[in-house]
């Protein structure tokens, strides 16, 4: 008799505990929601401008007189996709950028297009640099005098990066690119601890008001990709750095006035060259998914940004901790090897044509 009412206690006790921590889950994910919804669609934008980006509040568009007290915007890989969305969005808010990229010809097309398309953009200077290569300190040497040549920096968006030309298993990527593997560390890895090195202790130093830096990482840095494996290992490494140096960037500011907002940002795909991807509902354009960014500045460190990115991760995280089989990473495989075979079959026609 006693056994039989400790088991059924137990019974009891064990259904009580699931059922708190079941509740404590969708707490805590309705919390997420409304926060989220709060951020990217409720908020007043005009006013999150106006606290960040020292806007004036009459109008989005800024007037020239706002932007004597804004500084520069140094982004790198501006000339195209989300870097040229970030400086489009910067050159509105009447800030000075400083776009860095490879291709000269690229840079200059884009700077005469922004000082076109936003009067009140008052400068715009561009250097040209190819990550991939410049990796030693003496290079980075050169970036660093231009730099030091920028009366007050603002805001760095750390956005180069490259990725596979399609998806493939990492033992045959350096048949296709023997340097591959030192590339991607240079461009997605090397290129944001640099510039991150050569602009925070200025940006503490000029002590402003307050600075922004944003890294851009990748959902593949939470959600891993499979067929992309460099690429998103690279990225799960700037955004561990970038959580960790907000850690240390706290724990100064309690030193020092000026307030830098670090930011990660883990998009999934995003229609530009890199993805190859038309836009549609899970494929923002950059334009759409960089003026969203922008809302979440202050109110998180960490973000997705578009609702289908966050959901994405969401489903991962689910199958990840909830289920005994990852149907996700079966999925995700799947789809990475369509993908591949989608590639090869092309190369093969062209081939053949060529032929
Ligand atoms: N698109 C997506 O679906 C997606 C998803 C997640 C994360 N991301 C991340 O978002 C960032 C931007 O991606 P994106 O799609 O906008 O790329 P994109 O359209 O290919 O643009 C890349 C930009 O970087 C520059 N660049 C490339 N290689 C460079 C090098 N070696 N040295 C200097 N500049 C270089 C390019 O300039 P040139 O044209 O002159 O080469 C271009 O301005 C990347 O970090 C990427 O990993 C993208």
């Amino acid at each position: 008799m006693e056994t039989t009412t400790t088991t059924a206690l137990e019974y009891f006790g064990f259904i009580i505990t699931w059922f708190i921590i079941i509740r404590i889950i969708i707490i805590k994910w309705l919390w997420q929601l409304l926060k989220y919804l709060w951020i990217f669609y409720l908020q007043n934008p005009q006013k999150h401008y106006q606290k960040y980006f020292q806007l004036s509040t009459s109008s989005s568009t800024t007037s020239a007189s706002s932007t004597k007290s804004n500084g520069w915007s140094i982004i790198t890989g501006g000339t195209d996709g989300i870097g040229l969305a970030y400086c489009k969005q910067l050159a509105r808010f009447g800030y000075r950028l400083f776009i860095i990229s490879r291709s000269i010809d690229k840079l200059e097309s884009i700077r005469s297009e922004l000082y076109e398309q936003y009067p009140q953009c008052p400068e715009i200077r561009i250097f040209q640099f190819d990550f991939s290569e410049n990796f030693e300190s003496i290079n980075y040497d050169r970036l660093e005098i231009e730099i030091e040549k920028l009366s007050k920096i603002n805001i760095l968006i750390n956005n180069v990066g490259i990725s596979y030309h399609t998806t493939e298993y990492f033992t045959k990527i350096l048949q296709q690119e023997p340097k591959f593997n030192e590339k991607i560390i240079n461009v997605n890895i090397v290129s944001v601890l640099r510039l991150t090195l050569i602009c925070l202790p200025k940006m503490i130093e000029q002590q402003q008001q307050q600075g922004i830096i944003i890294n851009i990482s990748s959902l593949s840095a939470i959600c891993p990709m499979p067929l992309l494996s460099s690429y998103s290992a690279s990225k799960a490494c700037i955004d561990h750095f970038t959580q960790c140096l907000q850690l240390e960037l706290q724990q100064q500011q309690e030193k020092y006035q000026p307030q830098i907002h670090l930011q990660s940002i883990l998009p999934g795909f995003i229609a530009t060259k890199m993805s190859k991807m038309l836009p549609s509902l899970t494929v923002p354009t950059a334009n759409n998914y960089v003026q969203l960014s922008l809302l979440s500045i202050g109110h998180t460190n960490r973000t997705f940004v578009y609702f289908f990115h966050c959901l994405h991760n969401q489903l991962y995280q689910f199958f990840h901790y909830f289920s005994f089989i990852n149907f996700y990473q079966i999925i995700a495989f799947k789809q990475m090897l369509k993908l591949r075979q989608k590639y090869l079959q092309k190369r093969k026609q062209q081939k053949q044509k060529i032929q």
